[in-house]
């Protein structure tokens, strides 16, 4: 039977250490008003030192919200898809050491790398799982330690980021008209090199210099990934509105990856519609990576912007480049 897939429960959590842009002027050299003028960021929630809260902790604490907003428990939960670049260790997966903190037992897990679109490539593969009939009860995370993959001298990127983990629960809608309609992904690997680390993986295995060059840290085009995001994310909601003959005026709210706001004021300009219909965490957060679209999604729900039958268009982009567009019915 093909049913839809609803979210039932949703959850974030950011670690409590508040950093705020005045702070990271004693470690770089920028401003406060730089990173407000150029991304909207005026602090974001990091991690207090290296080890003493995981890419996993996170995600459970998000993940038990979700749960308690589901109403389920976690030895219910079908499949668990954790969507992260910095998961806890290179072996096993957060998914495997999530399963086995939540007790999951019944769980199959397994982790996803699409960068911040990370979440978004998370709920269509549960989508999938749940509208064939296969499975009823997926949990979707998307949870980063960045301050772990971040060069702290770099000035270009380091003030760009924050940790944080987000959940979703999906399960399938007893309305058929209700939860996810669709979701309509992209890569263009061409770009690769715009966001990567460089060293640590097979390409160019950890060596002796790889800490003093920084090797294994965050590098980023930023100029080039502002344009490209813009670009692609535009062109990806205009997309899916067109397939389903669906207006901008009909989206009641729109979910995006929280990148730069200048990006979403951009898509926003291009989309010719106010700044009002999406919901904006940035200036908080900063940009949590794969994190971002269900911390944001989570913050919308609790703060109850979304009404029973709201349309809500999702959009995320992430390094590789991978992007994509969601459609989504309350
Ligand atoms: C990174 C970003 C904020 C830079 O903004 P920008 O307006 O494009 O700035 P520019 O690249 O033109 O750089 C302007 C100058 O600011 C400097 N600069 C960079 N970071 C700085 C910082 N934190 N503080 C002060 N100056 C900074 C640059 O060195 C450059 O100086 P130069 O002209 O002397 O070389 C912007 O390009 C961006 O947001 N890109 C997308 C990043 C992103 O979203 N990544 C994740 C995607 S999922």
């Amino acid at each position: 039977m093909i049913s839809s897939a609803i979210i039932s429960g949703s959850g974030a959590f950011t670690p409590p250490n508040t950093v705020t842009n005045v702070e990271l002027c004693k470690r770089v050299d920028t401003s406060d008003e730089w990173i407000v003028s150029r991304t909207g960021i005026k602090s974001r929630q990091l991690i207090a030192k290296e080890g003493e809260m995981t890419t996993v902790d996170m995600a459970e604490k998000a993940a038990q919200a979700a749960l308690d907003m589901a109403k389920i428990k976690a030895i219910e939960l079908d499949m668990i898809i954790v969507a992260t670049v910095t998961p806890d260790y290179r072996l096993p997966s957060a998914a495997c050491l999530l399963q086995n903190k939540l007790a999951a037992r019944n769980a199959c897990a397994f982790d996803l790398i699409a960068a911040c679109a990370g979440s978004l490539y998370g709920l269509s593969i549960a989508s999938q799982f749940i509208s064939s009939g296969k499975y009823k009860k997926i949990l979707v995370i998307g949870a980063e330690t960045m301050s772990t993959i971040l060069n702290w001298s770099d000035r270009n990127t380091c003030v760009l980021f924050g940790d944080a983990a987000s959940a979703a629960i999906l399960e399938p809608s007893p309305d058929p008209e209700k939860g996810f309609i669709d979701f309509q992904l992209y890569s263009d690997g061409t770009h690769w090199q715009d966001i990567w680390i460089p060293e640590g993986g097979s390409k160019n295995p950890v060596s002796a210099d790889t800490f003093e060059k920084k090797g294994d840290r965050v590098l980023m085009n930023g100029r080039e990934t502002f344009k490209f995001a813009v670009r692609a994310l535009t062109s990806a909601a205009l997309k899916i509105l067109e397939s389903h003959r669906v207006s901008i005026e009909q989206v009641h709210h729109i979910v995006a990856h929280q990148a730069n706001l200048r990006i979403i004021e951009a898509v926003a300009e291009r989309l010719g519609i106010s700044l009002d219909r999406f919901i904006i965490n940035i200036d908080r957060f900063a940009n949590t990576s794969s994190a971002s679209l269900l911390l944001t999604f989570d913050e919308g729900k609790r703060l109850k912007r979304f009404k029973d039958n709201d349309l809500i268009l999702m959009l995320a982009i992430g390094s590789g480049f991978a992007w994509g567009a969601s459609l989504y019915r309350m």
